[in-house]
């Protein structure tokens, strides 16, 4: 009876040792071969025309999410919903594509800002594709995607004729619009004041840099907030958001911004500690990924009558505005509140920042936030939102 099994076996070896002669095989024989990927191997196969593109690409990595990683994800409404939708499910499979051959040795500990090949309006407006982030944390490679969730590699290197595979633990989060990112990081008065002027463009407009000030920021200054009119605050929230897209990599001393609010300028400043100033408030959360761009968290509102810039031994931001914090939260009132929140100072929630120990002023703890509650603040909130 065990006979009958050496032709395999032999056969097997046969193959086994033509592939240490050239192991390089097409994609399709790449995921059919690997039995973590065969859930990726699915959702590909609901979408043809993608699943042809890649096979015939040339120069692409591919982020795979183990079945693990799928089944976390779809085991939920939200991740049903998006298995049910064939746009934005095809939207999500694009952005775990990059644009390039990266090697994982080629990742290091300084982030690179890689495209992907997500490019459809509908949910970026990044020009090039939408970013990852790639980073190294401790001896791990970890790709930071929307609102600063993390897939860490668990298998590099697969290699097939277009480029190669990364196997990754979780489903990467598809960057959501400024004003969803700021509900999800507890930016509600910045949500607020975005919402009160409501000829505001930022949600949609194409490669921009938002500086996003923390509640904290707002509520110190409450009394001078109080009687803005929508016009003043339209010209000050005009001032945080920058056109064209710098992430953290981008922010080097001395740079000059041109914001939105009559092409005034902001300034960035660079200690020898790393931090980052734009003018005189403190970058305390950077590289928050956008639909339309990238959102950093500062420490205080900007104020575009006053550019002064950090004293040389600051160690935190300095108000641009004199005022004293107001009985309630500014702009917040009749806002949604999300039900689910990143908490930017918890463990975990984007690369390690020499920053953050300036970031837990945050407060109390907020649950984790995990990509797949996410997507059901996608699921309910994207069109109303993205319309804004
Ligand atoms: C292996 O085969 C693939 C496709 O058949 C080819 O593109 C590649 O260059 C080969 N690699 C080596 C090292 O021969
Ligand atoms: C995902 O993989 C698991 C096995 O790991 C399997 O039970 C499940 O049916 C797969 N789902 C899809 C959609 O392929
Ligand atoms: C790979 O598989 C997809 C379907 O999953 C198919 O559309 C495509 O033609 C295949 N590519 C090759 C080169 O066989
Ligand atoms: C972009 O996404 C929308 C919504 O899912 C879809 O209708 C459209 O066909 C997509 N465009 C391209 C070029 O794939
Ligand atoms: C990939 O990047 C190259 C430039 O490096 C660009 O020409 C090409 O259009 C990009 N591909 C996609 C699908 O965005
Ligand atoms: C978007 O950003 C790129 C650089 O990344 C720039 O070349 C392009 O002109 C920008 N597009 C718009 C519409 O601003
Ligand atoms: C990283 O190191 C930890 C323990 O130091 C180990 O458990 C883990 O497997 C390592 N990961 C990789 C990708 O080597
Ligand atoms: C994949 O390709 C790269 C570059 O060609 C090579 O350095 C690496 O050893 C290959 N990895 C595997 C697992 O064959
Ligand atoms: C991208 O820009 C287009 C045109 O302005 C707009 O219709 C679309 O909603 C924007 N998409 C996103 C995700 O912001
Ligand atoms: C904007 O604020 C009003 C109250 O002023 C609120 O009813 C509305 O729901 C808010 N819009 C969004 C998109 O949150
Ligand atoms: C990734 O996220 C998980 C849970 O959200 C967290 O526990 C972990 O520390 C994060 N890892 C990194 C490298 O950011
Ligand atoms: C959100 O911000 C409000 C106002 O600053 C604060 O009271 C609350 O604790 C914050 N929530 C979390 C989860 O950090």
């Amino acid at each position: 009876m065990q006979f009958r099994h050496l032709p395999i076996l032999a056969l097997a070896s046969l193959v086994a040792a033509q592939d240490s002669g050239n192991s390089t095989q097409s994609l399709n024989a790449t995921l059919a071969g690997n039995d973590q990927l065969s859930n990726l191997t699915s959702f590909l196969s609901l979408n043809p025309a993608l699943a042809s593109a890649l096979s015939q690409a040339s120069e692409i990595t591919i982020l795979a999410p183990s079945n693990d990683a799928f089944t976390e994800f779809t085991d939920t409404d939200v991740g049903r919903t998006v298995a049910a939708d064939p746009g934005l499910l095809s939207a999500l499979l694009q952005y775990h594509v990059l644009n390039g051959t990266f090697q994982a040795s080629q990742v290091t500990n300084q982030s690179a800002f890689i495209h992907t090949l997500l490019t459809n309006e509908t949910y970026t407006n990044v020009t090039g594709g939408q970013v990852v982030e790639a980073v190294t944390v401790g001896n791990e490679t970890v790709f930071y995607s929307g609102l600063l969730q993390n897939s860490t590699v668990t298998t590099a290197d697969q290699n097939f004729t277009g480029g190669t595979i990364h196997i990754i633990d979780r489903v990467l989060t598809l960057p959501p619009s400024v004003l969803e990112a700021a509900l999800a990081l507890n930016l509600t008065s910045l949500y607020g004041a975005l919402n009160a002027t409501d000829s505001i463009d930022a949600a949609t407009t194409r490669n921009i840099t938002v500086f996003a000030p923390n509640n904290e920021a707002f509520n110190s200054i409450g009394s001078a907030l109080a009687n803005l009119s929508t016009d003043d605050l339209q010209s000050i929230l005009e001032y945080h958001i920058v056109e064209n897209v710098y992430y953290s990599t981008d922010l080097a001393n001395g740079t000059t911004l041109q914001t939105e609010s009559d092409d005034q300028d902001l300034t960035i400043t660079t200690n020898e500690n790393g931090t980052v100033f734009v003018n005189a408030a403190e970058v305390v959360v950077p590289n928050v990924l956008i639909a339309n761009g990238v959102l950093h968290i500062v420490d205080n509102v900007l104020n575009p009558s006053n550019t002064a810039a950090p004293s040389a031994s600051a160690t935190a931001g300095a108000p641009g505005f004199t005022g004293s914090p107001a009985s309630e939260q500014p702009f917040t009132s009749g806002q949604p509140t999300p039900t689910t929140q990143v908490d930017p100072s918890s463990e975990g929630a984007g690369p390690a920042q020499s920053t953050a120990a300036e970031s837990e002023s945050s407060g109390a703890a907020a649950p984790r936030y995990t990509g797949v509650e996410y997507v059901a603040l996608v699921g309910a909130g994207a069109a109303a939102l993205w319309g804004f």
